[in-house]
């Protein structure tokens, strides 16, 4: 049987790869300008920390874990989320005893079992930013304008930024209590997710795609209006700053998040383009994550861009590499020299191609047009013999001479290019 790749898991071909570089580019500048630095850590981590992190009742623990007992006994797990493991590090090496407040972002593969689709997939990759130690609603609208930013940047201007507010230790109990008490004599037209969700985790009812669980927690009661005064004030702030800095965004008071760590702002940016798998970022803020992982009370703030779903978003804008220059030789004698030649101009920093075959002069034309070369130029006895040859640039059949030597074809090209 032939070998293929494990369901839900892709392979990233040269020409996606490119759209891949263009998006972690993107995010290494506008987080870098943001004063983020990159860290990395391992793609897998014990199972207790997900346990305590993401919540025992959360459908990435309950259902989509890649959750293995290793040769030595120990259970682990395949990172199903970044924020976890980042928060493990800084617990783990005092991060926040060298500076108070840290900015992290970081790229890679997370994996869930879930069922693929367009858009979904059993490993995907994020990437992410979170900035610990400051209460402040100024870093949550910091972060939102980070991401905003990214957006921006990449060229997407289409997915909306929502927001929402899911309150605090001291109010969300009282928020859980009045949603049960709408949901409890509609709890028969429920899903049987919905049913066992009733009483561990009501609040995912209101984020439930199947229509029936749409339907009975219509006019189910609002979080935000069972927000405690500083939660109240919090999120004003929020609204306030992101107003001050002309940042678009929706609130959407049935927002909850897949895992249980958040509190108070949590944000989706949300796409209609993708059919199910609306949301394209996510994240909020975590203020009691770092303590239940056994650190000081330090609050953070975060979220995740999911890689896959920006490039299905940026379809098939083209994002080539072609070379400056393709070289193409007459016969066996000329290939020494364009050898030389494209080894000097690759250490000159010029993206340069040549034939590795001795194919016929048609054919490596037609090799320079497929990788669409900017410049080529056919080097025979005679260009040889002179020391300069005729270089066309593809686009326009432009023809200039110019030596065959680094210096000339570099200057030739600057040339040409203004
Ligand atoms: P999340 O909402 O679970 O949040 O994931 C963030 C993003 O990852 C989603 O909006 C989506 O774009 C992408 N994503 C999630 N699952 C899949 C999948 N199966 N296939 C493809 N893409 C997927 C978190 O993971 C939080 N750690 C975000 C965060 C950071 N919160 C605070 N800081």
């Amino acid at each position: 049987m032939a070998l293929t790749a494990v369901k839900g898991f892709n392979d990233i071909l040269s020409d996606e790869s490119l759209r891949w570089q263009h998006i972690e580019q993107t995010a290494r500048r506008v987080f870098e300008l943001n004063g983020f630095g990159e860290i990395r850590v391992p793609v897998m981590e014990k199972t207790e920390l997900f346990c305590r992190s993401i919540g025992d009742a959360t459908d990435i623990v309950e259902k989509e874990m890649y959750t293995f007992t290793d040769k030595g006994g120990n259970s682990v797990t395949l990172r199903p989320e970044g924020t976890a493991g980042v928060m493990r590090a800084l617990i783990e090496h005092k991060l926040y005893a060298q500076d108070p407040v840290a900015k992290l972002y970081y790229m890679g593969p997370m994996f869930r079992y879930e069922r693929p689709q367009k858009g979904r997939y059993r490993q995907f990759h994020q990437i992410g930013a979170e900035i610990t130690g400051v209460n402040d609603p100024l870093a949550d609208a910091q972060v939102l304008n980070m991401l905003t930013s990214f957006f921006r940047e990449i060229g997407l201007s289409e997915p909306t930024l929502q927001i929402n507010s899911l309150g605090c230790p001291e109010c969300r109990p009282a928020y859980r209590t009045a949603l049960r008490s709408c949901l409890e004599e509609r709890i028969g037209g429920l899903c049987e997710d919905c049913k066992r969700r009733f009483a561990t985790n009501p609040l995912r009812i209101l984020d439930c795609k199947v229509p029936g669980c749409i339907e009975k927690s219509a006019g189910a009661p609002s979080v935000l209006e069972h927000l405690c005064s500083s939660c109240n004030d919090h999120f004003s702030s929020v609204k306030r700053y992101l107003d001050l800095s002309a940042t678009p965004y929706s609130i959407n008071s049935r927002m909850v998040r897949g895992l249980d760590y958040y509190t108070r702002t949590t944000f989706e940016m949300v796409t209609g383009l993708l059919g199910s798998q609306s949301a394209v970022a996510a994240g909020g803020r975590y203020d009691g994550l770092i303590s239940q992982l056994g650190g000081p009370s330090i609050p953070g703030i975060g979220f995740a861009i999911g890689v896959e779903r920006i490039a299905l978003l940026l379809g098939n804008q083209q994002f080539t590499s072609s070379p400056d220059l393709f070289i193409a030789t007459m016969g066996a004698g000329e290939r020494d020299i364009a050898f030389s030649l494209m080894d000097g101009l690759l250490k000159s920093g010029l993206r340069v191609e040549m034939d590795y075959e001795g194919k016929s002069l048609k054919s490596q034309m037609r090799r320079a047009d497929k990788l669409k070369a900017r410049y080529s130029v056919v080097i025979g006895e005679n260009e040889v013999a002179t020391g300069s040859a005729t270089f066309k640039r593809m686009a326009d059949g432009l023809q200039s001479d110019a030596a065959l030597t680094v210096a000339g074809i570099h200057s030739l090209i600057m040339k040409l290019e203004q």
